[in-house]
């Protein structure tokens, strides 16, 4: 699916440059230091940064319920970096802009600009003509009812019932379908806001939330250290808060408040945990948004207000390394930026090996080790079957296009691989201490890989010189596949599944009650990983009467258990995947299961029609994963 996605987008995006892009020379791992700051070019915006950037941005926005829309003035205070430059580029999709304004010696007046067609993948070009380089320039927009970077959830949607909900999802490339917007992670900008909304809604963003705001459908936000775009966040809804900490807590549905507050109570455990090992947390509250289940995704970092999934509250606290993550990424990611997807993986690698430590100070070694396990044992199943040039660390311009499905396993898990390696090679002490060096070099700047490779060669590689060599290096950062000195993990906890696996396969006979009763969602998941192809459907059934599996309220679990009765012919399951299916919206918990239906016609006709009940439902980008398999199954003979 995903290197369709690329090839369809690839022919998409670029005209403006896909296969006429030349291939680079292989890049050294030891650049030579370049005179000025090296231009990285984020082929998924039109903006020109080089020339002008927004240094501050102040909306003066309404949420409108019943249109289903955004919109207001967008004002940017503009840094004119090329004095000779005459224009404004900005992004925007879907948006309907009514007027272009700029500002000199304190007064407005309108300023010439094109709207250009859309393109499919990167939206429409707003040019904004600018010969006077005013200071500030102002657009008053609307947004589409189908901006993709919204969802639009009415009462009936959500847990409570009585009021409608809306969110955004701005990563990779959607705020610009709620804001026009240099929509590229190389511009950095403070914000502020203005938002009315109908008074009955709590209005959140990613800024200075209140928790003892009045809801009264006038909100005001501030937001003073500078952010990329992918980082704007917007939701409004019937939003409480509840505390963990002083300076942390969590917003949610009434329904859902206390719940979701219990299962994230080691939060301040977690940020505390992280200032221990990489610095201060900068971004003063760390609080949790827990959204519906339609979230596309597990989590989203924005900054002093993560957006979570509500499938990761299984009352167990086993699913909470996604909090983490999102925590992490206030260092890796929201502090230190990549300067364009190609570089993801300074995000996304980071953050997953920053993760995997918080875990391993909180919950222990073994924890730890199950995660980094169950991670590389499908990192290593996918990368097999990824094409070459999405293999490697640091991808090739021209190689990464569509925006939604740029970060891979490889991003994730080679990356955070890689960086254990080097924790390993050069000691967890040296190498704790480097990784907060580098997070407080860098802050608040988006970089590439290039400028990491460079900051590390001079303060861990040529300080403890042989410890690693230049073509370690390069095979990690640019080559394929997984280096064969990547160190392993062991999990005794997963030697004791395995065991019980082989043994019920063997046998017929399942583990003692007393092992399994002690056995968290990693085990279960572990110990289904391991099954094979298929299995007969005595044995589903001997599985499912001792454990329950359908209707399984644990999305790891469901997703990896509704496959293997899909593919073994378990019929009994299907009322329970559809009702999954059409419940969640998070595309990792539910594109492995349509997956596996469509490779038959029965189960195709299943997908189809639950997609169909499910799609009012659905967020824009599930909509699009889903409707781009069913079309692609469709199609084949
Ligand atoms: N920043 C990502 C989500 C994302 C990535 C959105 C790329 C759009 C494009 C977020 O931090 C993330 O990684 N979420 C993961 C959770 C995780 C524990 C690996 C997810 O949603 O599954
Ligand atoms: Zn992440």
């Amino acid at each position: 699916m995903r290197s369709l996605a690329l090839l369809l987008s690839c022919a998409a995006v670029l005209a403006a440059g896909c296969s006429k892009e030349p291939e680079p020379a292989p890049v050294a791992a030891t650049p030579k230091p370049a005179a000025a700051a090296p231009v990285d070019h984020d082929e998924h915006s039109y903006a020109e940064p080089q020339k002008v950037a927004i240094d501050d941005l102040a909306l003066d926005i309404a949420v409108d319920f019943d249109a289903k829309t955004i919109g207001g003035t967008a004002t940017y205070t503009l840094d004119w970096k090329d004095k000779a430059a005459t224009r404004l580029v900005l992004d925007t999709r879907d948006l309907t802009i009514a007027k272009v304004e700029g500002e000199a010696n304190g007064a407005w007046a309108p300023l010439q600009y094109a709207l250009a067609p859309k393109d499919a993948v990167l939206g429409s070009k707003l040019t904004i003509e600018t010969p006077a380089r005013n200071a500030k320039v102002r657009v008053t927009y609307t947004s589409s009812p189908e901006a993709s970077g919204l969802q639009w959830l009415t009462p009936e949607m959500t847990e409570g019932k009585q009021l409608p909900f809306m969110f955004s999802q701005s990563q990779q490339i959607h705020a610009r379908s709620w804001v026009p917007l240099q929509d590229t992670p190389q511009v950095r900008y403070t914000y502020s806001a203005h938002v009315t909304s109908r008074p009955d809604v709590m209005v959140l963003m990613s800024a200075d939330n209140d928790p003892a705001a009045a809801r009264d459908g006038d909100y005001t936000f501030k937001m003073p250290q500078k952010i990329p775009s992918y980082l704007m966040a917007i939701a409004a809804g019937d939003l409480v808060f509840k505390p963990i900490s002083a300076r942390s807590g969590v917003w949610a549905e009434p329904a859902m408040v206390d719940k979701a507050t219990k299962e994230f109570e080691d939060t301040e455990k977690m940020i505390a945990a992280t200032e221990q090992l990489y610095g201060p947390y900068r971004w003063d509250r760390y609080d949790m948004l827990v959204l519906p289940p339609s979230f596309p995704y597990g989590g989203m970092e924005n900054p002093r207000l993560s957006f979570i999934t509500p499938t990761v509250i299984v009352g167990d606290k086993t699913l909470v390394s996604l909090i983490a993550h999102e925590l992490a990424h206030s260092w890796s990611g929201n502090l230190v930026t990549f300067s364009s997807a190609k570089h993801g993986w300074l995000n996304e690698g980071f953050t997953s090996y920053v993760e995997n430590r918080i875990v391993e100070a909180l919950y222990g070694k073994e924890t730890s080790s199950m995660e980094y396990s169950i991670a590389r044992n499908s990192l290593k199943k996918e990368i097999g079957t990824m094409p070459e040039a999405t293999q490697s660390l640091a991808v090739k311009p021209g190689t990464t296009l569509d925006a939604d499905d740029a970060l891979s396993a490889v991003s994730y898990d080679k990356g955070a691989w890689f960086l254990q390696f080097l924790e390993e090679r050069f000691g967890r002490q040296e190498f704790d201490a480097f990784l907060r060096g580098y997070f407080d070099h860098f802050a608040f700047q988006s970089i590439t890989t290039e400028q990491f490779l460079d900051y590390a060669k001079k303060n861990l590689f040529d300080k403890h010189p042989n410890l690693v060599t230049d073509a370690e290096i390069q095979a990690w950062v640019y080559g394929t596949g997984i280096p064969a000195n990547a160190p392993q993990v062991q999990s005794r906890g997963f030697s004791n599944t395995d065991t019980a696996r082989i043994a019920w396969q063997g046998s017929g006979q399942l583990p003692n009650p007393q092992l399994t009763g002690g056995w968290v969602t990693q085990q279960w998941v572990h110990f289904l990983e391991g099954m094979g192809e298929k299995l007969t459907v005595e044995q589903l059934k001997q599985l499912d009467d001792a454990y329950h599996f359908t209707g399984t309220a644990n999305g790891e679990i469901a997703m990896r258990w509704y496959p293997l009765t899909i593919r073994s012919g378990y019929v009994e399951a299907r009322p329970e995947i559809a009702r999954f299916i059409e419940r969640v919206g998070r595309r990792k918990l539910i594109m492995p299961i349509y997956e596996e239906l469509v490779k038959t016609p029965e189960g195709l006709a299943l997908a189809k029609e639950s997609f169909a009940r499910a799609r009012p439902g659905y967020h824009p980008i599930t909509t699009g994963s889903v409707e781009a398999l069913l079309a692609k199954a469709s199609a084949a003979p």
